[in-house]
């Protein structure tokens, strides 16, 4: 099998590249590890940024984003008990974010790759990389049947996550891995109870850090700042409860609950992998770098990757230049930099540090002061979370 474009991964970088590239007129073929339903089903992130949804837009894909998702004017940091919100339109020149999960996202993307005729293997199994240095790289994997396949491609994008092979192709030597592990990880449920909050809520407490979201009007979202070696056996849905309460509620406010039917630890990273690029294969989204999910970034930076991404490979066939390909991996990591600071800047504001002294603890407060009582502070925060202009 032959097309232009090799695309290892079915998330979200790997979706909307597709869809991008077919938009220019370019093929691609998409060589995925899971199946359809799995990925239509698997509950990961929710908040999109104002570009994303834009593009989705732009692009003829946001159709159900704009009627099912929540737009969010405003986000709120919670700490010393108390609310202060962020008014994240009026700081920004009217730019929100929407809270629309992931998988639908993803939904979209399918739909729209499969009804324009976009080839999509689904289960995939032992996939490889190989080539990538020629003018011919080649990805070889096995059907869904066991038949072994080989697909010969002009270009490889790498959007096959964290633990991908793409990125591990890439030899030692020419990378630079950046990683840092933070000491806490995310104990993160979903409850079937109304919304607690209009808006997502950010709380820094004495307990460590909790985070309110939704997922539609009568799921929610709930995140608690926990020992990353824990385990979900050790939580039951009783002690879960009583400590959302504690970190959450105060005279003003009471989280809703309800019956827990998702539990799970997430732990904290970030990392990025420099160089995007090896010979002719680009990597893109998670299979570059991780964020921790305190600044909500993850899906966007995967979008923002593949927009520039598609850029750089319609001026590679209309143009028959790779320069912008090779200007490529250099873009996007100035924009990858900057949410890694975002993200761990987020993080080390709002979690309980366990070695830290009282001293860490009042300087977070009055960083937190300062972001929510002073415009430049606020518009910091409002800038950043909705998000950066693409390209
Ligand atoms: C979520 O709803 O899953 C969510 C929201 C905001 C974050 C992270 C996760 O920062």
């Amino acid at each position: 099998m032959r097309t232009q474009v090799a695309i290892v991964g079915a998330g979200p970088a790997g979706l909307m590249l597709s869809h991008l590239l077919h938009l220019r007129g370019i093929e691609s073929v998409i060589v995925e590890r899971r199946s359809r339903e799995a990925i239509e089903a698997t509950i990961r992130a929710g908040v999109l940024e104002q570009g994303t949804v834009d593009l989705m837009t732009e692009t003829g894909v946001g159709d159900r984003v704009r009627r099912d998702g929540f737009l969010h004017h405003g986000t709120i940091l919670r700490y010393g008990g108390r609310n202060h919100r962020i008014n994240l339109y009026e700081l920004t020149g009217g730019r929100c974010i929407t809270v629309y999960p992931q998988h639908e996202v993803l939904k979209d993307l399918i739909r729209a790759r499969l009804e324009a005729g976009g080839q999509i293997v689904f289960e995939a199994a032992e996939t490889s990389v190989h080539d990538v240095t020629t003018d011919r790289p080649r990805v070889r994997y096995a059907t869904a049947g066991g038949e072994a396949q080989e697909l010969e491609c002009d270009l490889l994008a790498g959007c096959d996550g964290g633990y991908g092979v793409c990125r591990a192709a890439i030899p030692a030597e020419v990378r630079a891995d950046h990683l840092r592990i933070y000491p806490f990880g995310w104990f993160g449920i979903l409850t079937k109870a109304p919304p607690s909050s209009h808006e997502l809520i950010y709380a820094n407490t004495e307990r460590g850090f909790a985070l309110v979201s939704t997922r539609s009007p009568d799921v929610q979202r709930l995140y608690f700042q926990c020992d990353p070696d824990d385990t979900v056996q050790n939580w039951s849905d009783d002690r879960i409860w009583t400590e959302l309460h504690a970190r959450c509620d105060s005279a003003d406010f009471h989280l809703k609950d309800g019956p827990i039917f998702q539990k799970g630890i997430i732990p904290l990273r970030s990392f990025v992998c420099e160089t995007m690029q090896y010979g002719r294969m680009f990597l893109a989204g998670d299979a570059a770098h991780t964020v921790p999910p305190t600044g909500a970034k993850g899906l966007n930076l995967a979008v923002a990757d593949v927009f520039l991404l598609a850029r750089a490979i319609g001026s590679f066939y209309s143009a028959g230049s790779f320069e912008l390909l090779e200007a490529y991996a250099e873009a996007a990591l100035r924009r990858v930099w900057r949410a890694q600071h975002f993200s761990w800047w987020m993080t080390s504001m709002l979690h309980r540090v366990e070695a830290g002294s009282d001293f860490d603890r009042r300087r977070q407060i009055a960083e937190l002061d300062l972001i929510t009582g002073t415009i430049a502070g606020s518009t910091l925060l409002a800038e950043n979370y909705v998000g950066l202009p693409l390209g």
